[in-house]
């Protein structure tokens, strides 16, 4: 075959050498624009990983790059005044000169042909290619030229970089945060040669304008940064190797997906590789990582199909699946750290003490978990987790294994909860006439002595015709008062937990069949009108609501209010107030479903301003020393609906209002919504809305393990996770996961107790059949 990579980065050296040595009767010539040994930039780090599959792959380059690389565990951060480190991170840095001169010197040895100072402009320039490797970097012109095949999504972060070079060695990965007059900067640092250490300073685009750095020369932006960053340079100068840039040297960073990475122009088939086909924030480092992973990726592909060219379109097809996943999935971890950076001025850096802030820095791309963390630095996990449980008020030994942080307390008002763990609420749809029952008695009852701290019922309705279906709770009269009573005084009696109530009105969500029955579907009959703020159906064949007018609003808050006062008067500890999923209260504030054009519609203010007089209603009828939280659709995943962005701001208004905590839910509010789910996807709503506006929160959606909660809970991220799905599971979720951690302090019910030590003995046996 005869293979043209345009553009000699790590991705069309690594390939190019690869196929050359894979087979050497392929004619293989790299193209690029620049000198030999000309570049931009300092060092570039790798993981561990990377360097062992080079290694395989090719012996030569891998031994030079390995005597070439600087190895280093410690991260350290610098922040407040404050210096701490942890060890066992596994990184590798090398100068990019430096690993480029060595793929090329390789690329010689091995016959392929090197032509530099040759800016290609088309891939036609090459007729005779039957592989043309499009390895032109971000700014791609094989890319752009095929924009329409290829269809990039390129979009320019917010937040603006310097990247330098200092002779400063650092013997830690090290993150320094510096506050200045208009916001913060930070600078990532890491040694990777002999004498220098790459120092890139990062800000947001507000900083970087309020400081005039756009308009200061290279040479004032290095200036400044010194200064700034003085007291970690201890008088090493900053360089920049990057002077052919015009004007200032602050980049943006772009973030560059595309639809599709091969096309054949009519002669030959060209594929996208590395940069040109996606880029990762390097925030994670793993721009280069991801380039040699291409390379190898395709060559490891024609070692399989043959290195023929009639196995060209098989095997770019073959590449492009594989590649995609790992490359969505170090894209997603990269924007998760790339993010962290963008907001930390904002939301983490005033409002995190430094211990959590490290923590939080620590697994911004949430791909670092608590347990590995334990892995990486038992030590200092360890010493975090004593400092966490001492700031819950727990006594702590130095010595002891400490309770992790979602088995800490936790203290609202007057209310402890044992543990940071919450049943979440979920209707059962199983009530008769809004009875609580003998079901619900079994039910919660399970799930009170299965270890949770709090345990909501489902949504309980205020009326009637605030019910979703007609199985569901009710709290409208003394009648369903005594099963309440019963079930709060069998769990204060025989369980640590707590109580929660959600009380909620259905809406136009209303007069539906019970799940199994048909989801959201009509009642055929019995059924009852709905009210809503706006006169629209949820689904085009449910009955249209009647919107609300000002006596409707009186009835419903009077509701809302005599509920309240029946779970004050049958001692439930916590109160939920349902302002999500579309509900009643949920469709005042969205947009998609608030239509309205008196002062009960339109902006943030006159949407909230109903949800806000309930709230207020209920507040003032609740008992001081109790917590009431607000459950909150965050995000409405459906265009012009709210997002994160008007969840906060409601969020700061319930906050003004007297709620004490926000439950933060997504969604159910549109029937069109095109939710985005994964792992923890609602969790970065709590954590805006929690460091963002200053309020507890609680976690909630896709947390299935102990190691998910202790991760969200010490990260600031939420101070409670509430756990749905896996309860209906596992009743006895919370202490089954204390045990899985291996966490022997957590009590189960003095009943259960010799079903206990059997269970953890079963689970140790399994873990270590399995090493
Ligand atoms: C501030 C910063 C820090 C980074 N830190 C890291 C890090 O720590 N770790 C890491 O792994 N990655 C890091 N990266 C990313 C990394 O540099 C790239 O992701 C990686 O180099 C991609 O390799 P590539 O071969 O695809 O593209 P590139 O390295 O960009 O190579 C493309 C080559 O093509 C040449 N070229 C372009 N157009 C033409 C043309 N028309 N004709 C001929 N030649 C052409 C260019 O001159 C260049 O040599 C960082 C990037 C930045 C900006
Ligand atoms: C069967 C079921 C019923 C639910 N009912 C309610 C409810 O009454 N009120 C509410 O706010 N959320 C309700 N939810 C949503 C859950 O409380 C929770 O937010 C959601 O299931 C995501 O959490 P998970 O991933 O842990 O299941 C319900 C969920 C399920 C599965």
């Amino acid at each position: 075959m005869r293979i043209v990579c345009i553009g000699g980065g790590p991705a069309g050296l690594y390939f190019a050498l690869l196929m050359k040595k894979l087979h050497p009767d392929h004619h293989v010539t790299v193209v690029e624009r620049n000198r030999p040994y000309d570049t931009f930039g300092w060092g570039v780090v790798f993981s561990d990983q990377t360097m062992a599959s080079m290694q395989v792959w090719d012996q030569e380059s891998a031994a030079e790059i390995k005597q070439a690389f600087n190895h280093w565990d410690d991260i350290e951060v610098l922040f407040k005044g404050t210096r701490q480190r942890t060890c066992g991170h596994g990184f590798v840095g090398i100068g990019r000169k430096k690993l480029l001169n060595i793929l090329q010197a390789r690329c010689e040895a091995l016959g392929v042909e090197l032509t530099f100072e040759t800016d290609v402009d088309s891939d036609l320039d090459f007729p005779d290619a039957d592989l043309i490797i499009a390895s032109d970097g971000l700014n791609s012109k094989i890319r752009r030229k095929y924009a329409e095949i290829f269809e990039p999504d390129l979009v320019m972060r917010p937040n603006r970089y310097i990247w330098l070079g200092t002779n400063k060695l650092f013997d830690a990965f090290t993150f320094d945060f510096r506050k200045t007059d208009h916001g913060w900067f930070q600078a990532h640092i890491y040694k990777f040669d002999e004498n220098t250490s790459t120092f890139i300073v990062e800000t947001t685009e507000t900083a970087y304008e309020a400081h005039g750095l756009g308009r200061m020369s290279q040479q004032e932006s290095i200036d400044f940064c010194q200064s700034l960053f003085a007291e970690t340079l201890e008088g090493a100068e900053l360089m920049t190797n990057a002077r052919h840039l015009v004007g200032s040297a602050w980049l943006n960073f772009s973030r560059l997906i595309c639809g599709k990475w091969s096309h054949f122009n009519g002669r030959s088939h060209v594929v996208l590789m590395g940069d040109s086909a996606h880029t990762a924030h390097f925030a994670i480092g793993s721009g280069t990582k991801l380039a040699i992973d291409d390379a190898i990726e395709l060559a490891n592909q024609f070692n399989k199909a043959g290195h023929d060219k009639a196995r060209i379109a098989e095997v770019l097809k073959t590449y492009e699946e594989i590649r995609r996943v790992d490359v969505a999935r170090i894209q997603n971890a990269a924007r998760n750290a790339m993010e962290w950076f963008e907001v930390v001025g904002d939301r983490y850096a005033d409002t995190l003490p430094p211990e959590q802030f490290m923590y939080s820095m620590l697994t911004r791309s949430q791909r670092i978990s608590h347990e590995n963390l334990r892995l990486r630095d038992k030590g200092w996990l360890e010493g975090y987790e004593h400092w966490f449980a001492r700031q819950s008020g727990l006594k702590v030994s130095e010595n002891e294994r400490c309770l992790p942080p979602m088995f800490t307390p936790y203290t609202l008002r007057g209310t402890t909860l044992a543990n940071r763990i919450v049943v979440s609420p979920m209707a059962m749809y199983s009530a008769k006439d809004g009875l609580f029952d003998d079901f619900h008695m079994v039910h919660l009852g399970a799930r009170a002595l299965g270890g949770a701290g709090l345990v909501f019922a489902e949504m309980t309705c205020v009326s009637p015709d605030a019910r979703i279906t007609p199985g569901c709770l009710g709290l409208w009269n003394d009648a369903q008062m005594a099963g309440w009573k019963r079930f709060v005084d069998f769990v204060h009696t025989n369980s640590a937990a707590k109580v929660g109530i959600q009380i909620g009105h259905a809406g136009r969500k209303g007069s539906t069949r019970r799940a199994w029955e048909g989801i959201d579907q009509p009642l055929d009959e019995g059924g009852w009108p709905l009210i809503s703020a706006s006169a629209l159906p949820y689904l085009k064949h449910s009955p249209v609501p009647k919107a609300m007018d000002r006596a409707d609003m009186d009835r419903v808050k009077a509701d809302f209010v005599a509920a309240t006062k029946r779970a004050a008067a049958v001692g439930a500890d916590w109160l939920e107030f349902h302002a999500a999923h579309g509900y009643l209260i949920s469709s005042f504030l969205s947009p998609l479903t608030n239509r309205r054009e008196d002062d009960y519609g339109g902006s943030h203010e006159n949407r909230a301003r109903y949800p806000l007089e309930v709230f207020a209603a209920v507040r003032a009828a609740w008992p001081d020393d109790r917590p009431i939280s607000v459950r909150l659709s965050c995000h409405d995943w459906a265009e012009g609906g709210n997002t994160p962005e008007d969840a906060a701001i409601f969020a700061q208004m319930f906050k003004d209002a007297g709620a004490d905590l926000i439950d933060c839910s997504s969604g159910q509010v549109w029937k069109e919504e095109k939710p985005v789910y994964g792992r923890l996807f609602q969790t970065p709503f709590s954590d805006k809305i929690r460091n963002e506006i200053g309020i507890p929160t609680i976690a909630v959606g896709a947390i299935s393990e102990a190691d998910h909660a202790n991760s969200i809970i010490a990260a600031g991220r939420a101070d409670l996770c509430a756990v749905a799905r896996p309860h209906l599971a596992d009743p006895a979720w919370a202490l089954h996961e204390a045990a899985r951690i291996g966490l022997k302090s957590v009590a189960w019910p003095k009943q259960y107790m010799s079903g206990k030590g059997q269970y953890e003995a079963n689970l140790e046996r399994a873990g270590a059949a399995a090493k």
